[in-house]
């Protein structure tokens, strides 16, 4: 099998070393470059001593210079804008994890991050990333925009109910995530002391994930009218885990037998897909350290729930763009990644 370079910039955030430990086992994406504004010069044994390999690895400074296949970008949002266009000129693909690519719309995306998109030609080519959905547009693209944790979860429950016309009118995503979804720079909110034993809502109404869900709906739904797709109220808390994403999603006024249906929309839809299973009812840590996303249905009159489990560092980051970056590079998309969580 061809080997392929790979580089990963914002090495020393959470998706920075959550793509460096799974690709350090990866067996046809090497990495050879890791760029590092707060540590370059540091090797990457000095900085991440936990790695199976790669430990000899110096890191570098400048992202735009790397000598890489297929660059991985994980980088606080408008951190990529000025990257991405000098990588692409040097024939480099990119997986870009932070949001910079995936709202389609401009005015949207200076609606939702409060500044202009300076690459047009890259938001106009980026394919979004969610792998089960846009296999072939991702194998033959040379940008990838990784979707977020909470879309990826809530788009691959409601995505087959959607293009079956099976969503009422209203729909109200109830999200819980792991302190890790907010990166590794500390704040007053994610604090041990205001975090580590409590739940809490937060970014309810103006989360910058809403609009990125309901884009997607509207872009990968199978093309049902703005006036027939549902209204999508997110609602995000932080729970006192390091890990993991769990979203449970209400529809008022479905009824048992629609849910039934439900289920049946969801096992068609990812019979061919290795990494979503359809079944149980899931618990949070199934899901973590693992690339699998875990849904189920519930009937729970007067309305239907569908459960979405994923680990926001993988499902969620690092491992969906090393399953979109295998695509990339013509492997199979379980490539060098996790099934199996942490469990029970
Ligand atoms: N955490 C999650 O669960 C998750 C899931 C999906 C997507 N995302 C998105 O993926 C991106 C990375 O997330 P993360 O959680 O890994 O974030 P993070 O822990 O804060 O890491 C981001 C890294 O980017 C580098 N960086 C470069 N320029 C920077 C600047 N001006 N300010 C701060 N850091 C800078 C830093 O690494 P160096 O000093 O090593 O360069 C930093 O550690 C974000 O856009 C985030 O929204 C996160």
């Amino acid at each position: 099998m061809t080997e392929r370079t790979v580089g990963v910039v914002g090495a020393s955030g959470y998706l920075g070393g959550e793509l460096l430990r799974l690709l350090s086992s990866h067996p046809s994406l090497r990495l050879t470059h890791a760029v590092s504004k707060s540590h370059a010069g540091a090797t990457l044994d000095e900085v991440c001593p936990w790695l199976a390999d790669g430990h000899e690895i110096v890191l570098e400074s400048d992202p735009g210079s790397l000598d890489v296949d297929l660059a991985f970008l994980a980088l606080p949002q408008g951190e990529a804008l000025p990257v991405v266009p000098s990588l692409l000129e040097r024939g480099t693909k990119v997986v870009d994890l932070g949001p910079d690519y995936r709202l389609k719309d401009a005015e949207l995306y200076r609606a939702t991050y409060g500044r202009e998109h300076t690459d047009p030609d890259g938001l106009a080519r980026a394919v979004y990333g969610l792998t089960e959905v846009s296999r072939e547009a991702i194998a033959s693209t040379s940008l990838v925009a990784n979707p977020g944790c909470y879309p990826t979860a809530t788009l691959l429950a409601l995505l087959p109910l959607l293009r079956r016309g099976l969503l009422p009118s209203q729909i109200v995503v109830d999200a819980k995530s792991g302190t890790s979804g907010a990166g590794a720079t500390p704040s007053p909110s994610t604090h041990h002391a205001q975090a580590g034993a409590s739940v809490n809502p937060y970014g309810g109404g103006h989360h910058r994930h809403a609009p990125e869900i309901r884009e997607a709906l509207a872009d990968l739904g199978g093309g049902p009218s703005s006036a027939a797709l549902p209204q999508v109220t997110f609602v995000p808390h932080l729970v006192p885990v390091v890990r993991g994403l769990l979203c449970s999603i209400y529809a008022p006024g479905v009824e048992p037998d629609e849910v039934l249906r439900w289920n049946e929309a969801l096992t068609d839809a990812y019979r061919a897909s290795p990494f979503v299973r359809v079944g149980e009812v899931p618990r949070l840590p199934w899901a973590v350290g693992s690339n699998r996303c875990y849904l189920a249905t519930e009937a729970a009159p007067p309305s239907g729930v569908v459960y979405s489990a994923i680990d926001n560092l993988v499902k969620g980051g690092a491992g969906q763009a090393i399953q979109n970056a295998n695509l990339m590079a013509g492997l199979p998309e379980t490539t060098g990644l996790p099934l199996g969580g942490l469990g029970p």
